[in-house]
Formats: structure tokens, C-alpha cells, sequence
């Protein structure tokens, strides 16, 4: 498969649902890491425009909300289950309770993948501690984090983040194109 127009020849998708930023911020860093490896990226959210063809691999990120993907991220698996079947695929979740890596909070990560793999199978998934800011979220965002009793923080780790982005051409078979 050839990829859209980058220096190397191998292209990735990089889509993203964020509600408050902090994911699209990761996806950016991810995207940053990769064209610092002389990938071509496209960055972009993961609404209708959102189209798979022709790339050499795609990543698709989501925070948690209520133990779930953002539904822009679940419908963009759904709606593109038969291309993103034909491409390396890599995914990454992001939730205050990846701030701390016990197994309770894998697990709840993992369930929530769920949803994905019935329409994909991804090669590799990712848990990325999150950001907190109760001043900015809506009202009733507002009031389910103080029912929770979660606390404020940015709690993200871009270095993590870097780390697993330079992983990806090797996870993604890019190397191989
Ligand atoms: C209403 C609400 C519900 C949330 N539910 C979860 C959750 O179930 N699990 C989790 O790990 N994080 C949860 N979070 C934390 C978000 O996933 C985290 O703040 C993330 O960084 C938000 O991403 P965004 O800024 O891209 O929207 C929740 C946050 C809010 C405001």
C-alpha cells in the first residue's frame, strides 16, 4: 500500500474526540513525534470527515467519559469498521483513573475497548492519565465529578505519550511499507 504523499511514503491517520482539549493535545503530541520520524500525519477529529483510505496506519484516541469512548470515536470505528479491517490500527484511551496503573484501572480501561472491538481489532492499546478541571467542564460534567469526588489536576505524562508514539511505525508495521 502506498501512503498519502509524505517525505518517507508512509502516511498515518492521527484521529481524535476530545470534549475539553486535553485528548486532542495528546493526539498532537503523538502526530509531532511521528513527523519528527519522518512520517506524514494527518491529525484531525474523529467526525464524518474522518475517512481511513489510503493511509498506512491509523491511531484513534478517546477519553473516558462515564467508563466509555466519546461517541465520535465509537461511531468512527463503527462507521469505518470495513477500511480500518484493512489497515495496522492502534488505539489510546484517556481517563483520570490511568493516573494511577493499578489493575483495577487497566481493567476498567480495557472494558471500555470493548465497544471498539466489535467492529476492529487493534493491534495496540494505550491508557493515558487525563486532565481535571472542573472550571472548564459544562454543569453537569461539573456535578458528576464532584459525585465521583475526583479531584483537580492535569495528571497527563507527554513523555509517556512520546514514548509510545515512537513505538508505533514498529506496531503499525511501517517499517515493512
Ligand atoms: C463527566 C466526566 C466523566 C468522566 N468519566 C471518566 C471515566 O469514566 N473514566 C476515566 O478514567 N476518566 C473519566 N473522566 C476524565 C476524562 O476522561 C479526562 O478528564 C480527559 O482528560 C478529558 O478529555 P478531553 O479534555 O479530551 O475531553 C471523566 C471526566 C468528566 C468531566
Amino acid at each position: 500500500m502506498t501512503g498519502r504523499s509524505g517525505r518517507s511514503g508512509v502516511s498515518v491517520l492521527v484521529c481524535y474526540a476530545s470534549r475539553y482539549g486535553s485528548t486532542r493535545e495528546i493526539a498532537e503530541c503523538i502526530s509531532e513525534e511521528l513527523r519528527a520520524l519522518g512520517v506524514h500525519v494527518d491529525c484531525i477529529p474523529a467526525g464524518r470527515d474522518a475517512d481511513p483510505e489510503g493511509y498506512d496506519g491509523v491511531v484513534i484516541g478517546s477519553p473516558l467519559y462515564m467508563g466509555k469512548w466519546l461517541v465520535d470515536a465509537r461511531e468512527l470505528v463503527s462507521r469505518e469498521r470495513v477500511a480500518l479491517g484493512q489497515v495496522p490500527v492502534a488505539v489510546f484511551s484517556v481517563g483520570y483513573s490511568f493516573r494511577n496503573r493499578s489493575e483495577q484501572a487497566l481493567r476498567s480501561g480495557d472494558a471500555a475497548l470493548s465497544d471498539v472491538r466489535l467492529f476492529i481489532n487493534p493491534r495496540e492499546s494505550a491508557f493515558f492519565p487525563g486532565k481535571v478541571s472542573p472550571s472548564v467542564v459544562s454543569l453537569s460534567d461539573q456535578a458528576i465529578l464532584t459525585l465521583a469526588g475526583v479531584a483537580e489536576g492535569d495528571f497527563r505524562d507527554m513523555e509517556m505519550v512520546r514514548s509510545w508514539a515512537r513505538t508505533l511505525p514498529m506496531i503499525l508495521g511501517l517499517e515493512e511499507v
